[in-house]
C-alpha cells in the first residue's frame, strides 16, 4: 500500500466531513491513538480537540510524558485527571470480565461522555484498526461501538459521528503511517500498550499498592527489554505468593511474570528467545521490588494465552 496516498486521503476525507465543526479525540499514547492524533491534526488543526485522560493505572510517568512528547511536536493535548473515578469503579472487583467492565464503563459513561458533551463537538475520532473489528465481529473482543458505550443513541442525538480513519489497517500499517506522518521514533515504534493498561497486567483486585508494584516491575522490564527488538514486553502481578528467603527469614511473597513476545499482528505470538543473561539481570531487579520474591518468565504461546493477563 501507498501510504502517502492513504495519509492524504484520510486527511481530505477529514476535513470533507469536519468542514468547520469541532472533532474530540481522546488519546491514550498508543500507536494507534498516536497516530489517529497526528492524522486528524494534520487535516484539523486548531478545530481537534485532543485530551489524554489519567486513569490512575498507567505506567510510571505515562501521563506527563506522552502530553509533553505532543506538545513537542505541536499537538496540544489537555490532561485530564480522573484517577479517583476509575480507581473508584475498580475497588473490591476481582473478576477480569468485571475488571474491563468497569473501566469502559467509566471512561465512556462518567468522565469521556462529560467530555464529549461539554464540548459541543459533534465528530469523534477512534483509533480503531481492521483487527478491532475481526475480533469483535469473531466474538473474541467486545464490541466497539463508541457511540453506544458512550450511552448515545445515533437516531435521538443525530449529528454525532464516529471517525474511524485507521479501520483499513493492521498493526504494522498503522505504524507504516505513523512513520509517514514523520511521528518520531518514539512514537512510531512504541510497543503497544492496552486501553485497560496495567489493569490487565494485574490479576486480582487493582489497588493503589499493588499498582505500585506492577508498575515498578515495569519500568525495569521495559527499560531492560527496549532494545530487544520483541513486539511487546512487560511484567504481570500475581494474586499467588511463594515462600522464600531473605536476610535468614522466610517470607511469603509476591510473585512477578515478565511477558515478551514476538508477533506481527498481535493475533498470534511466540515468547521471545530472551538471552539467559538478560532473564538473570531483569529478575535480580524484579526481586528487590518490595513485598516481591519470584520472578517468572511466561514461555506460553498465544493460543492457547493471550498476550495480557486479564
Ligand atoms: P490479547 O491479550 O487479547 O492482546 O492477546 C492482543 C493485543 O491487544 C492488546 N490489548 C488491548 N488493547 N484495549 C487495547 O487497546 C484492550 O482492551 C486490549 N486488550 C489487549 C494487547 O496489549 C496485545 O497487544
Amino acid at each position: 500500500m501507498d501510504y502517502t496516498t492513504f495519509v492524504n486521503e484520510q486527511v481530505g476525507e477529514l476535513k470533507d466531513t469536519v468542514k468547520d465543526g469541532l472533532a474530540l479525540n481522546a488519546l491514550s499514547g498508543g500507536v494507534d491513538s498516536s497516530v489517529v492524533t497526528a492524522l486528524a491534526h494534520k487535516a484539523l488543526g486548531d478545530q481537534l480537540k485532543t485530551v489524554f485522560i489519567d486513569n490512575g493505572i498507567m505506567r510510571e510517568g505515562e501521563p506527563e510524558h506522552v502530553v509533553s512528547m505532543f506538545s513537542k511536536i505541536g499537538i496540544p493535548v489537555e490532561l485530564v485527571d480522573s484517577r479517583a473515578d476509575f480507581l473508584g469503579a475498580l475497588k473490591g472487583l476481582t473478576d477480569p470480565e468485571e475488571k474491563r467492565q468497569a473501566i469502559t464503563d467509566t471512561f465512556y459513561r462518567n468522565v469521556f461522555s462529560r467530555i464529549v458533551k461539554d464540548s459541543g463537538a459533534k465528530y469523534l475520532l477512534h483509533g480503531t484498526i481492521l483487527t478491532d473489528i475481526e475480533e469483535t465481529v469473531a466474538g473474541i473482543k467486545r464490541q466497539h461501538n463508541i457511540l453506544a458505550q458512550l450511552g448515545i443513541d445515533p437516531e435521538k442525538e443525530y449529528g454525532y459521528q464516529v471517525l474511524e480513519p485507521l479501520k483499513t489497517l493492521r498493526k504494522d500499517g498503522v505504524r507504516e503511517v505513523a512513520k509517514t506522518l514523520g511521528l518520531p521514533d518514539e512514537i512510531a515504534k512504541r510497543i503497544p500498550f492496552p486501553g485497560p493498561a496495567l489493569a490487565t497486567r494485574i490479576v486480582g483486585e487493582v489497588t493503589a499498592e499493588r499498582l505500585d508494584t506492577v508498575r515498578k516491575a515495569t519500568t525495569i522490564v521495559e527499560e531492560e527489554l527496549k532494545d530487544s527488538g520483541a513486539f511487546q514486553y512487560f511484567a504481570v502481578l500475581l494474586t499467588d505468593n511463594a515462600t522464600g528467603i531473605r536476610d535468614n527469614k522466610r517470607e511469603f511473597g509476591e510473585i512477578i511474570v515478565v511477558r515478551c513476545i514476538e508477533s506481527v499482528d498481535a493475533r498470534t505470538a511466540t515468547a521471545t528467545r530472551l538471552p539467559w543473561e538478560k532473564l538473570e539481570k531483569i529478575c535480580a531487579q524484579i526481586v528487590e521490588i518490595p513485598g516481591v520474591n519470584r520472578c517468572l518468565y511466561d514461555l506460553t504461546p498465544k493460543p492457547p494465552a493471550t498476550v495480557e493477563y486479564v
